[in-house]
């Protein structure tokens, strides 16, 4: 079966719309309505006036989809599409961490379970972490869950004392200054670009640090040709497209192969897009407490964008 031509024939008949992060497979990047970042892909989702949102992503986007646009059919091709940094969160710990820091807010990073977005004050994307903990006084006590990597990096950047979790994303984790060192070796007229996920170490050698819109942006208006990519595969895919002259050399996760790819993202297929879209499941359905909750520190993160011109 074709399923490209199957899927854009649904998507009309169904009335849906298809968001895709920038960490799917090319395919599924090139049927998707509008391939974003978490933040983009967030708001998107909030103004789409349609009956069948088909999300290609993780789990926790999906649920952040829904949570902003509850009465919409909101689908994930793979139900187990989850995410190490949400899984690295549980609920009744996080609780427990909270209660140790009672005169601080939490901050939490969109990669979350819906029960931790319950847990907190403001909700932030690596699109605009830093913005949303600058528009805060300084004297502020802040928690910053799950991800110890960005929290750290942001400490490092606003000069701020933020109480980290000790979460980590298992594709941004495991890269290796050695691993980036050895191909500035061998290219040296490359830039280093990495997510705010990885650790402390690969981002001191970057010379650009930014969600993956920004790393997408930076390399369209940045006058080099050539860069060393520290994030998942999925997104050299729109860097060739948007530059198609310039060259991208993606970090490996290990010896084995040049590649760096996220297990949860990689789990969807053409064929799971198609059959969630005609199916019209898995769906994503909460608990309506849970998503009255979990939604405003979300909310909360789209006025202060706004506000602040992010988005
Ligand atoms: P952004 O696309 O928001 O930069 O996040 C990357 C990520 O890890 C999503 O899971
Ligand atoms: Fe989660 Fe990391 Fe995969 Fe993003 S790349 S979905 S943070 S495991």
């Amino acid at each position: 079966m074709n399923y490209s031509k199957e899927i854009l024939k649904l998507k009309k008949e169904k009335n849906a719309l298809i968001l895709a992060h920038f960490y799917q497979i090319p395919e599924i990047q090139e049927l998707a309505d509008y391939v974003g970042d978490s933040l983009g892909l967030a708001q998107k989702a909030a103004e789409a006036n349609v009956d069948i949102i088909v999300f290609a992503g993780v789990h926790f986007m999906a649920e952040t989809a829904k949570m902003l646009n509850p009465y919409t059919v909101v689908v994930l091709p793979d139900i187990e599409a989850g995410c190490s940094l949400a899984d690295s969160c549980p609920e009744d710990k996080f609780r427990e961490f909270k209660l140790e820091h009672p005169d601080h807010i939490v901050i939490s990073y969109i990669n979350t379970t819906a029960a931790i977005k319950t847990l907190t004050d403001i909700v932030c994307t690596s699109g605009n972490a830093i913005q949303i903990v600058e528009s805060l006084p300084k004297n502020q006590k802040i928690i910053f869950a799950p991800d110890k990597n960005l929290g750290g990096y942001i400490n490092r950047v606003t000069g701020r004392n933020m109480v980290l979790w000790n979460g980590t994303c298992e594709v941004h984790d495991i890269l290796t200054t050695e691993a980036i060192i050895k191909l500035k070796e061998d290219n040296p007229d490359a830039s280093i670009i990495a997510h705010p996920e990885c650790n402390a170490p690969v981002l001191a050698l970057a010379d650009y640090i930014g969600s993956t819109t920004g790393m997408i942006k930076y390399t369209q208006s940045d006058t080099k040709r050539k860069y060393i990519v520290a994030t998942e595969s999925g997104i050299i895919h729109q860097m060739k497209k948007l530059s198609p002259e310039k060259e991208f050399l993606i970090v490996p996760s290990d010896s084995t192969c040049n590649c760096n790819d996220c297990p949860y993202m990689k789990l969807n297929t053409l064929e799971k897009l198609y059959l969630a879209l005609k199916n019209e499941t898995p769906a994503i359905n909460m608990d309506k407490a849970v998503m009255d909750l979990a939604k405003k520190p979300i909310i909360r993160m789209l006025e202060i964008s706004r506000k602040l011109k992010i988005i």
